[in-house]
């Protein structure tokens, strides 16, 4: 009879939890949030490493703006960052944040990831 040690339990483990992470992220997406497959993704035509910060604050607003509805809505997380941020949902999920103040400064993050200054 075969018998497992405790190195193979840990590695057993390990692979379960990639395998589970792999099949939970390859729904809809084929790349990580927040990293530079998906800015590609998107169609993000700016420098990623350049305009990393603009990134992570347009693509925390969509996430937020998933978060008013949450599942099964991840089609608003979607069309928020649909055209790198260029669209009609993205303007509503800034107002229903209630972020309009900063909409300039958002306005601008867009132009910087689309290539636009
Ligand atoms: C990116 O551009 C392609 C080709 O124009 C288009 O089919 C796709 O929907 C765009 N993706 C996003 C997220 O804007």
């Amino acid at each position: 009879m075969m018998t497992f040690n405790n190195g193979w339990q840990l590695l057993m483990m390990i692979a379960s939890i990639v395998l589970l992470q792999a099949s939970y992220g390859h729904g809809h997406r084929k790349y990580q949030p927040y990293t530079y497959g998906e800015f590609k993704t998107l169609n993000c035509t700016g420098d990623f490493d350049g305009n990393k910060g603009a990134f992570k604050v347009l693509r925390h607003i969509c996430d937020e703006c998933y978060n008013l509805y949450g599942y099964p809505y991840t089609h608003i997380k979607e069309e928020c960052m649909d055209d790198c941020f260029q669209n009609k949902r993205f303007k509503n999920c800034v107002a229903e944040l209630k972020m309009e103040e900063k909409r300039h400064e958002f306005e601008n993050h867009v132009d910087f990831v689309n290539n636009r200054f």
